[in-house]
């Protein structure tokens, strides 16, 4: 167990908080999902009630260690003060004169955001003359919050280094998400199903080797299904497969039927020449795909076959769409899933909910607040179903 910002005293203190506020920015320079934003605003709510001098650090996309407007955390600023109902101040660097000034200057209660992170190259090589910088810029009486679920898999300055040279807590967002992860991992209640989709069986390898070892079942949708069809020697048509992942899919296969652990792929399918809204779709009745087609979403006899298992479920971990969701023709599958995960949460089970494109699949079809938890990391809380330790949690200190 890590200690969090309850463990400590923080009245008065000075805090270098680590959110992430990697959020999409749209043309206008607009927040355009402040999820994220919203996930941390208890933890800088309740900093503040410790009448805390905040300084709050953040990455926001993937500007190669330079600035870069287009990567500005000044519209993430701006939503953070809306939120809150409270001025925000936004540095124009990072450790430079006039934010050491700012940071210097900066009152308790008060919030400084410093400029994105990553437009100093030392960010991702988890530098510790950086991390000494950044100290630097609230003192060694400090104490460095870490509430950036999102980014915990990376060790960089703002993760790794930085917690090494102050008392280095949680906040609530990623107490949070650890408790969820390690109850379902660790103790889940029983039967405990993985559902599992998405384009490709590489990015999943390290989940199903792990959750193999778990879980009472695994079902499989997503474009991914069809390399383990066809290593199944099933036919699928055009069907998205990776060619040199079929002897791996055949030997985790194997794997699980070794460990008496069910793994349901689709047996119809919805299919198009191609993934467009634009082409004419059909339903196959069958498991085999004909040449010439693409599957692009389960079937309605996948959904049957599968209802019953999501429905008694006590646990449920879910991963990667069932289908081409974001097209109207290839929705269906992915949306019934969405909602058999919300009934079985609303007769008692507790799911969990990680990756961008699952999360936005429970917005879309409404059912966000009928799932227990919705993760806010995708590479992190996928490096977590891996059995993964994960750098940015380890480093903080234990309870
Ligand atoms: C994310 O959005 O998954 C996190 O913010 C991590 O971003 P990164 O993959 O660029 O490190």
């Amino acid at each position: 167990m890590k200690k969090s910002i309850k463990d400590i005293d923080l009245k008065n203190k000075k805090v270098l908080i680590r959110v992430d506020y990697n959020v999409p920015i749209n043309e206008n320079a607009e927040v355009e999902d402040d999820t994220r934003i919203r996930e941390s605003l208890a933890t800088i709510q309740y900093l503040i009630e410790q009448n805390c001098a905040l300084i709050i650090m953040s990455h926001l996309g993937r500007p190669k260690g330079k600035p870069d407007a287009k990567y500005s955390l000044k519209p993430v600023a701006k939503k953070l003060q809306e939120l809150i109902n409270k001025s925000v101040k936004i540095a124009e660097g990072i450790v430079d004169e006039k934010t050491k000034q700012l940071a210097k200057n900066l009152k308790n209660g008060e919030i400084l955001m410093l400029e994105n992170i990553r437009f100093d190259p030392r960010e991702e090589k988890n530098d510790i003359e950086f991390a000494n910088e950044l100290k630097s810029l609230v003192g060694d009486d400090a104490v460095f919050v870490q509430d950036a679920f999102g980014s915990v898999h990376r060790a960089h300055t703002s993760t790794y280094a930085i917690a090494k040279l102050l008392p280095a807590v949680c906040g609530f967002l990623l107490e949070k998400e650890i408790k969820y992860f390690e109850k379902i991992l660790n103790s889940p209640e029983r039967p405990f199903i993985a559902i599992l989709g998405g384009a490709k069986v590489s990015d999943k390898i390290g989940v199903i080797e792990n959750l193999i070892n778990k879980v009472d079942g695994i079902i499989i949708g997503g474009a991914m299904a069809y390399t383990f069809l066809l290593s199944k020697e099933i036919k699928v048509g055009n069907s998205l497969v990776e060619k040199d992942k079929l002897d791996l899919a055949k030997g985790l296969l194997r794997k699980a039927e070794e460990k008496k652990v069910n793994i349901l792929l689709p047996i119809d399918h919805i299919v198009a020449t191609q993934a467009s809204d634009n082409v004419e779709y059909k339903y196959i009745d069958s498991i085999d795909i004909p040449d010439g087609y693409m599957g692009l979403d389960i079937g309605k006899n996948t959904v049957s076959r599968i209802a019953n298992i999501i429905l008694s479920a006590k646990t449920i971990v879910w991963n990667g769409p069932m289908g081409v969701f974001e097209l109207n023709n290839f929705q269906e599958g992915t949306r019934q899933v969405a909602l058999l995960v919300a009934n079985a949460t609303q007769k008692g089970a507790t799911s969990v909910v990680g990756g961008g494109d699952s999360v936005s699949a429970v917005k879309k079809f409404k059912v966000a607040d009928k799932i227990s938890h919705i993760s806010t990391g995708g590479g992190a809380s996928l490096e977590l179903l891996e059995g993964k330790t994960l750098p940015g949690i380890e480093v903080l200190l234990d309870k």
